[in-house]
């Protein structure tokens, strides 16, 4: 029930229901119906920018698959047992996991929307036009070339993603700060390109234009980020008693966490066995490093249950010399491997 755009088909229940180019030809109504998952407000902004929604798909996978590769060696892989939407499967524990996930999304919508505008594929945007002409008096450059304008894809991130957090619980406090702090890692990784003019590169004229970091770099931030998260309570300080804002989980403390922390409500889970309660997929069947003192050793990983050896021979041709004239001749080389999954 959650849509692969980057294949450009949509998909429920494994059934692929259209493809990217019947998105055209089916209305908007149609096409924003059949997505499931979607919050009213979510539904409503994909009936009116139907071309946008197919870029928040794939901003929300390159979320999706950035989470499994920061976790690929940890007992939670990025999966989760659970209702699956647009964003992936979602955690049920208000856990740092969950931080996270909600963190890497949320800046990939951004991300995904902003280079969409930079090369034209998105109306109502483009370039970062405030910047466009102006004079860098300070530093002696002129802002030129097509600057990627982060901000609006922010605001559009913060529009969509945002929209799905409808409960009036700590939860969506915890989620809302979430993706703020994935929203800012992003902004605060924006970078400067510039190119010389003049004969022959005299640097006489110099352009300037921002542009996105890679994704990757935004992962590796916010998996330093979930290192570090914080554990936050939630104040009830309307007359309601609605939870209202967020603090650090100390004693005697009163201080708000800051803007780019990841925070967390909820002592994770283990991962270790499969819990429905707890959206735990278990580590049973998962590959493990025998000799690995980290979180990919089978011990940490099989979670003290053992692992099960597999052996097979590793072919592959070698010692390849080239004969005058002209042929090349290989050896074939062979080698026993062991690969260990966890019982
Ligand atoms: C923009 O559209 C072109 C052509 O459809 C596509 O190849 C490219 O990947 C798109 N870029 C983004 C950032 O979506
Ligand atoms: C994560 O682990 C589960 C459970 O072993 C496995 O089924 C799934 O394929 C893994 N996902 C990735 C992305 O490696
Ligand atoms: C297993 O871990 C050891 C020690 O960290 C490392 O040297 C080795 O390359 C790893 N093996 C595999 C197959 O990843």
């Amino acid at each position: 029930m959650f849509l692969v755009s980057r294949s450009a088909f949509f998909w429920v229940k494994g059934r692929k229901i259209f493809a990217l180019s019947s998105v055209v030809a089916l209305g908007a109504n149609i096409i924003c119906n059949k997505i499931p998952g979607l919050a009213p407000r979510q539904r409503a902004i994909c009936q009116s920018r139907p071309d946008a929604i197919i870029v928040i798909g794939e901003g929300a996978q390159m979320g999706i698959n950035e989470c499994q590769y920061q976790f690929r060696f940890g007992r939670w892989n990025c999966s989760a047992l659970g209702e699956k939407t647009v964003f992936g499967q979602e955690l049920r524990v208000g856990s740092r996991e969950a931080a996270f996930t909600y963190a890497i999304t949320a800046a990939g919508v951004a991300h995904a929307v902003t280079a969409a505008c930079s090369q034209g594929n998105l109306s109502n945007c483009g370039c970062d036009r405030e910047k466009q002409g102006y004079y860098n008096q300070a530093e002696g450059w002129k802002w030129g070339g097509c600057s990627a304008d982060v901000r609006y894809g922010i605001d559009f991130s913060r529009r969509f993603v945002d929209a799905r957090e409808i409960k009036k619980n700590a939860r969506r406090l915890m989620n809302l700060h979430n993706n703020e702090a994935g929203r800012k890692v992003l902004e605060d990784r924006m970078k400067l390109e510039c190119k010389c003019h003049g004969v022959s590169g005299s640097c006489t004229t110099k352009t300037c234009w921002t542009t996105l970091p890679k994704f990757r770099e935004v992962g590796h931030l916010l998996k330093e980020k979930y290192n570090a998260a914080v554990q936050v309570e939630v104040v009830r300080a309307s007359r309601l008693r609605q939870p209202t804002f967020l603090r650090v989980k100390q004693l005697h403390s009163y201080q708000k966490p800051m803007e780019t922390d990841l925070v967390y409500i909820e002592k994770s889970p283990n991962y270790c066995e499969e819990d429905a309660a707890t959206g735990s997929v278990g580590t049973q069947g998962r590959l493990c490093n025998r000799t690995s003192p980290g979180a990919d050793g089978c011990d940490t990983m099989c979670c003290g249950r053992g692992y099960n050896t597999h052996q097979y021979t590793k072919v592959w041709q070698c010692n390849c010399k080239f004969h005058w004239c002209c042929y090349v001749r290989c050896s074939t080389c062979s080698e026993r491997t062991e690969v260990f999954t966890c019982k």
